[in-house]
C-alpha cells in the first residue's frame, strides 16, 4: 500500500538543529537575547505594530492575557464553543465565566449576531478564534466591542500571517495570541507569542510570567513560570524565516483540493480574507466517521476531526449552554473534516486525497 498521509507533519531542519546547538554551546539556556530577538522578530515579521510577549505555550499566553487585561472573577468572556478547549480553559482559569456563543456557517468562526445575544452587564469581553487559519468576522466584532464597551482578545493560535481587508491577525485586540506547538503553521517546540496593544497589559504580563518580578525579589504580582527558554526561542526564529513559504504551499495545496474534491463542501474563504489553512476542513453531511475511517483504510490517508465534541459538552462547562442554542456549532463538530493540507505533500499525494474523497463520497451518495 502507498505510504501513510498523515494530517500534519512538522518540518524541522538542519538550521534549527544548528540553532539549538549554538544556544546549548553559549550555555545560557533559559530566557534570554534568543527570546527577546525572537519578540521583536516575530512582531516585525508578521506587520503587527505592537509588542510581542513569548511564553512557555499559547495557553498561558491566553492566560496571562486575560490577568494583565483585569478579567477576573465575576465577569463573563464570550468565546465559541466550537475550538480547542485552551480557548475556554484559559478563561476559566481566571475565575471568569466563559459564555458560549455559536459560529456561522460560513468560516466555522464566532458569529457576531451570536455574540451580541450573549452581552450581559457582566460581559468584559470577546474571545474571537480565528479558526483553521481563517480570519474571524474581526470588523463587525470590533464594532459590537466598541458599542458595548467591551475588550476583544484574538485567538490567533491557528492563524500566523492570516489577515482581514489588509490587516494581520494579531493586530484588532486588546492582545493576541499565536501557538507555537508542534502542528501549528510553525512551531518553537512548544510556547506561545502574544501580541499586546497597550504598554501596561505588556508589562503585566512580562511580570506574570516571571514569577511577578520585572527587577529580582521586587516582586509587585504574583506570578507564574510561564518563561520561553532561548532554546525553544532558537527554534522560533529560524521557522520565521521558513513560514511564508510553508503557508504559500498551505494556500496552493488548498487550491488544488477545492478545484477538485466532489460531493462535499470545501472551504470558503471570506472577500478581503487571507486563509492561512492551518487546516483545510471541509463538511461531510452523511457519515463523516465512515468517511474518515474508510480514507484511511482503502488510501492510506489521515484526517483529523477538530472538533467533534463542542466545548459546552465537555465536562468542567457541561450544562452551561444547550445544543439547541448552538444549532451551527453542533453541525459543525459533526460534518467537519480535515484533510491534509501541510507544506509536505507531493503531487501525487494531494492526487491520492482527491482520489481518496471523491471515490467515498459518490459510493455514499
Ligand atoms: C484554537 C486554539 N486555542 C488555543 C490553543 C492552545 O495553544 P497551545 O497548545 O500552544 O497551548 C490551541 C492549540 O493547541 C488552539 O488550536
Amino acid at each position: 500500500m502507498n505510504e501513510f498521509i498523515p494530517p500534519a507533519k512538522p518540518l524541522i531542519g538542519d538550521e534549527e538543529r544548528a540553532a539549538v546547538d549554538r544556544v546549548l554551546r553559549s550555555g545560557m539556556l533559559a530566557q534570554g537575547p534568543e527570546v527577546k530577538a525572537f519578540e521583536e522578530e516575530f512582531a516585525e515579521h508578521f506587520g503587527l505594530g505592537r509588542a510581542c510577549v513569548a511564553v512557555n505555550s499559547g495557553t498561558s499566553g491566553q492566560h496571562l492575557g486575560l490577568l494583565s487585561s483585569g478579567v477576573t472573577a465575576g465577569d463573563e468572556v464570550i468565546v465559541p464553543s466550537f475550538t480547542f478547549a485552551a480557548t475556554c480553559n484559559s478563561v476559566a482559569l481566571t475565575g471568569a465565566t466563559p459564555v458560549f456563543a455559536d459560529i456561522d456557517a460560513d468560516d466555522f468562526c464566532i458569529s457576531p449576531a451570536s455574540i451580541e445575544s450573549r452581552i450581559t452587564e457582566k460581559t468584559k469581553g470577546i474571545m474571537p478564534v480565528h479558526l483553521y487559519g481563517h480570519p474571524a468576522k474581526m470588523d463587525q466584532i470590533m464594532a459590537i466591542a466598541q458599542k458595548n464597551g467591551l475588550q476583544v482578545y484574538e485567538d490567533a493560535a491557528q492563524a500566523h500571517g492570516a489577515s482581514l481587508n489588509g490587516t494581520p491577525v494579531g493586530a484588532f485586540g486588546t492582545f493576541a495570541m499565536f501557538s507555537l506547538y508542534p502542528t501549528k503553521n510553525m512551531t518553537s517546540g512548544e510556547g506561545g507569542m502574544v501580541s499586546v496593544e497597550d504598554a501596561e497589559v505588556e508589562r503585566l504580563m512580562r511580570l506574570y510570567r516571571n514569577q511577578g518580578m520585572e527587577k529580582q525579589y521586587h516582586n509587585e504580582v504574583v506570578g507564574f513560570n510561564t518563561r520561553m527558554t532561548d532554546i525553544h526561542a532558537a527554534i522560533g526564529r529560524v521557522q520565521l524565516t521558513k513560514v511564508d513559504g510553508w503557508t504559500t504551499a498551505r494556500q496552493d495545496n488548498a487550491a488544488f483540493l477545492s478545484e477538485n474534491l466532489e460531493g462535499v463542501t470545501t472551504p470558503p474563504v471570506a472577500d478581503g480574507a487571507v486563509h492561512v489553512y492551518h487546516q483545510y476542513t471541509i463538511r461531510v453531511p452523511e457519515d463523516r466517521d465512515g468517511l474518515a475511517a474508510a480514507l484511511k483504510e482503502q488510501f492510506n490517508v489521515g484526517s483529523g476531526m477538530f472538533y467533534p465534541v463542542p466545548n459546552h459538552q465537555l465536562k468542567p462547562f457541561a450544562g452551561t449552554t444547550a445544543d439547541s442554542d448552538l444549532p451551527e456549532t453542533m453541525k459543525a463538530a459533526a460534518e467537519c473534516l480535515s484533510l491534509p493540507v501541510h507544506p509536505s505533500l507531493t503531487q501525487a499525494d494531494l492526487e491520492r486525497i482527491v482520489e481518496g474523497v471523491n471515490t467515498l463520497a459518490k459510493a455514499g451518495a
